[in-house]
Formats: structure tokens, sequence, C-alpha cells
């Protein structure tokens, strides 16, 4: 698209899809089930294979309905080039495994999302890959041991599941200053509350099985970033394979157009149904970068469009509380998953960190008795009154 820029709604409707022409005038992206792509003309498939032409070769490696996802991914980042995974978990796993080498060190935080945190503990060392897990949002301790030296800085802001807000351009600018690359995951804050690249960060990525889909109808996870980075990033998944299917691109494009208008109702839903829970008697403490009095809400304040549409609380009555409470929720599914137009809640331990022991939940500052709040696009009003009874037994 050309300027005048279009804003990120309108590109969430139109972007990679408006130069296309479609099959037989289709006014819809068509799935390209295809494995591979043919050509009589040698020449020209030599082209193509070599990058020298654009056109696909074999769905492993590119596909029409996937590059019309990276490429609205792409725009709405702001990035200069994307590349599509599978999941969520290959984004972040290709990326480090692309990007590291035997000897370098990663510095990141306790709490990110559980499978990333497995990378860092089980994963990356067996490879020569060190990772420094600092507390989740002490920026000073951040900036201490990247100074120390590392190859990758590596947040989630909001973080996954203790809602914690990192500040992307002071952490940008403590990873350049020691040479290494800030990786951001934005699965949590979507490009419509965050855009980490503008804030300094050299990559950005997601689980698009979450915000960016929205239905919790597919699979998928999205790097952005220089081409340059990218294409290593790419380069790696064309081998080893984790690259998504036509079907659940078509899936996730699908869900990208409504993004800008579900996001924006999962932030006013988020911030009503925070500030109830944080005046009830049941509940312990709320994380919420919205409220006034939450550490995160300053940085939030500067950094975010919106607070975004995840909350995490605590309820006085701990896990036997949780284990009452959850179950009577009648507008939220208790699933392990987030960010659908659905309301979804549950406990770390069932959700983002159910590939970590109970131990392993607590060194890195996980509580038992949490319960992830993830909000939809339902009627405020009803969300609190669904509350409001299932708190009643709390
Ligand atoms: C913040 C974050 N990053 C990455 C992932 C991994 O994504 P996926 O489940 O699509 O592999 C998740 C999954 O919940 C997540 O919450």
């Amino acid at each position: 698209m050309t300027d005048p820029r279009p804003s990120l709604a309108t590109l969430a409707v139109w972007g990679g899809e408006l130069e296309k022409s479609f099959w037989e005038r289709a006014t819809q992206l068509p799935i390209v089930q295809s494995a591979s792509f043919g050509y009589r003309d040698l020449d020209e498939w030599m082209a193509v294979a070599l990058g020298q032409q654009p056109g696909h070769i074999y769905s492993r490696n590119s596909n029409p309905t996937v590059a019309a996802f990276e490429e609205k991914v792409r725009l709405l980042e702001g990035a200069e080039a994307a590349t599509s995974f599978a999941t969520g978990m290959a984004a972040v796993s290709n990326t480090l495994f692309s990007l590291l080498e035997s000897g370098q060190r990663v510095v990141s935080v306790r709490d990110t999302y559980g499978g990333t945190s497995k990378l860092f503990a089980d994963f990356l060392p067996k490879l020569g890959v060190s990772a420094t897990l600092c507390p989740t949002g002490d920026h000073d301790a951040l900036e201490r041991e990247i100074a120390r030296g590392c190859a990758i800085v590596y947040v989630e802001s909001p973080t996954n599941p203790t809602i914690k807000v990192h500040d992307i351009a002071r952490l940008a600018r403590a990873a350049h200053a020691a040479g290494a690359l800030l990786v951001g995951d934005n699965t949590t804050a979507t490009p419509i509350n965050t855009r980490p690249l503008g804030l300094g960060a050299d990559l950005v990525l997601h689980s698009a099985t979450k915000f960016l889909g929205g239905h919790e109808a597919a699979m998928g996870g999205v790097v952005c970033g220089p081409a340059d980075l990218v294409k290593r990033i790419y380069h790696y998944r064309e081998i080893t394979g984790a690259s998504l299917a036509p079907l659940n691109a078509y899936l996730l494009l699908r869900g990208l157009k409504t993004l800008a208008i579900r996001v924006r109702q999962q932030n006013q839903n988020a911030l009503a149904v925070a500030r109830f829970l944080a005046a009830h008697p049941a509940v312990a403490s709320v994380g919420y970068p919205g409220l006034p009095d939450d550490p995160g809400h300053e940085i939030a304040s500067r950094q975010m469009s919106g607070f975004g549409g995840m909350l995490c609380f605590s309820l006085h009555g701990g896990w036997s509380a949780v284990k009452q409470a959850l179950p009577r929720l009648r507008l939220a599914h208790c699933a392990a998953s987030l960010g659908g137009v659905q309301t979804f809640a549950g406990p770390p331990a069932t959700t983002s960190h159910v590939e970590c022991s109970a131990e392993e939940r607590a060194a890195l500052g996980i509580p038992e008795g949490l319960i992830r709040y993830s909000v939809g696009i339902e009627d405020e009003a009803d969300l609190i009154a669904d509350l409001t009874q299932a708190l009643a037994s709390a």
C-alpha cells in the first residue's frame, strides 16, 4: 500500500490483499491448498527457485495464501519483512535457534510464556547457549545483565500470565549499547496496542493463534523485522519445516480483518473487569496495566495505545477458592488459550505454564493461586455479572 498511510484498522482489512487479483475474480483470498507449483519453462522455474523472480515452488518454503498473511502482519507491525510459522512456539524457537550460536547468552525475564521459558531452561543450554532470567519487570536488573554482554534480549509485554509491562524503548537502548538484538513477543499487546519496532525492538513475534487470529480456530506464528534478520529466520524455518499451513493462513487472515475492532472492545472490557475485580472483597490482587496503581501503568500509558485484553487476579482463599470459582464462570472457557472473541480463564498451572512443574513455576515467580483472565468481546456488564456470581462462592 502507498501513502497516505492507511490506519491500522484499514490495514487489518485490506493489507496484503488489495493489489491481488484473485482466481475467477473472487473477492476473498483463495486457500491455495497445493504443496507444489508447476513450471514448464525451466528458466522461469530456476529464476523463481533462486529468488530472482517472484513465485512459489513448494509450500514448505512459500505459498500465496501464507504470503498474504505474512504481508498483512508485516504492514500492521510496520516492518520491512515478515515470515510465518505453524505455531507461535515455532516462531519463538526458530528465531532463537537461527540467530544464536554456542557460547552466546540471552537475557530475559522469569515469567515469559511457559514454552519459551522451557527453551531458556532446557533446550538452549544443550546447544551451549545460556540464558539469564531477571525478575520480571525489573528494568535495573535487566540493564545490569545486558551490560555484562549478550547476543539477544528477549521480552514479552505485557507478560503472560503476570501481566507486567516492559519498557521496550529503554531495553532497546540497553540492548543496542551492548551490541545485542531486542526481540519482543507482542502476542498479548497486538500491534493495535503496541508497535515494538517503532520503539526500537529489532524483531517482533507473535503467537498468531491468539489475538491475531482471534477465533481459536487455527494455530500460527509470525516474526517481523529487517529483511536481513527475517531472511535468516526464514531460511531456518524452510529447512527445519515448521511452516504455516494454507488453510490456517486463510483462517488467520479472516480473523485479522476484525483485529482493530476486537482489540478496542477487549481493551474496554478488560479495564471495566479489572476495576470491578479490584473493588471485590474476595479478590486479593489484580494485575492490569490500565489500573492507575499497577506497577506497569506509567510505562503502559506511554507505550500502549490501549491497555490490552488480558488481566490476572488472585483470590484471598488461594488455590481452593480458585478451584471453586473458576468452574462457575458461565461466560468463560476454562481453557489454555487467550486472545479470542470469547473470554478464557485459567490458572497458569493449566494454561501458560502447563509445561512447568510446581517448583519451576514457583522459581519463575508464578503463584499457584493466580487466575489469568483473557477478556473477549462480550458485553462488559454480562462479564461482570458472570464474575459476580462465580466469586460469590469464593
Ligand atoms: C506470549 C506467548 N508467546 C508464545 C506462545 C506460543 O504460541 P503457540 O501456542 O501458538 O505455539 C504463547 C502461547 O500461549 C504465548 O502466550
